[in-house]
């Protein structure tokens, strides 16, 4: 089952990036070909009959998977980026992580109103990343018809935070 594929191959990192904190190291899976294209399968079969105009992907670990989640379903992806990275004209939206406080921006003209955008990110942890990223899918008059994970951390029982956008949330490990 890929669920258990996956929570064999990705590590727990005790105390990083700071005490407390067990980080969730996906690089182990990127190393692993036949794995990350199981994922990139995976999440396009559970969004099948969806009607989704183009991938959000949030810097920098949801552009890993998100890019490539856009490539198989055809659709473009849209780059959400840390503070001051994307050229042209932003709006942006502050959060809290686990592990301190982050600005998010995506360009002004990324899609067109009223587009049905899907929020792609490795890891649900808070949940303040995604918030802000559905923040900003709305401030463009997007519409957010779900959310892909990777992994979610059900311990911090943070989806209740996104169904105010969408209560169509994936994730494929626990
Ligand atoms: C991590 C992870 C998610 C977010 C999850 O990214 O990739 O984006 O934190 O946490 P949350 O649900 O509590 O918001 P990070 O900000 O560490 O950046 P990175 O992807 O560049 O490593
Ligand atoms: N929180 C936020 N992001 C992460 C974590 C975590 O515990 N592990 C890996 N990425």
């Amino acid at each position: 089952m890929l669920e258990d594929r996956l929570k064999a191959v990705i590590r727990d990192i005790p105390d990083f990036p700071q005490p407390g904190i067990v980080f969730k190291d996906i690089t182990p899976v990127l190393k692993d070909q036949q794995l990350s294209a199981a994922i990139v399968d995976e999440l396009a079969t559970r969004l099948q009959g969806m009607v989704i105009d183009a991938i959000a992907g949030v810097e920098s670990r949801g552009f890993l998977f998100g890019m490539m989640l856009a490539n198989k379903l055809g659709i473009p992806f849209i780059p959400i980026r840390k503070q001051g990275k994307l050229p042209a004209k932003t709006i942006s939206e502050s959060y809290k992580l686990e592990y301190g406080q982050a600005t998010i921006e995506v360009h002004q003209d990324a899609f067109a109103p009223g587009s049905r955008i899907l929020i792609h990110d490795d890891l649900l942890a808070t949940g303040g990343t995604v918030v802000a990223a559905s923040k900003l899918i709305e401030k463009l008059e997007g519409v957010v018809v779900g959310y892909a994970f990777i992994i979610s951390l059900d311990f911090l029982h943070s989806s209740g935070r996104l169904t105010r956008f969408s209560d169509n949330i994936i994730a494929l490990a626990r």
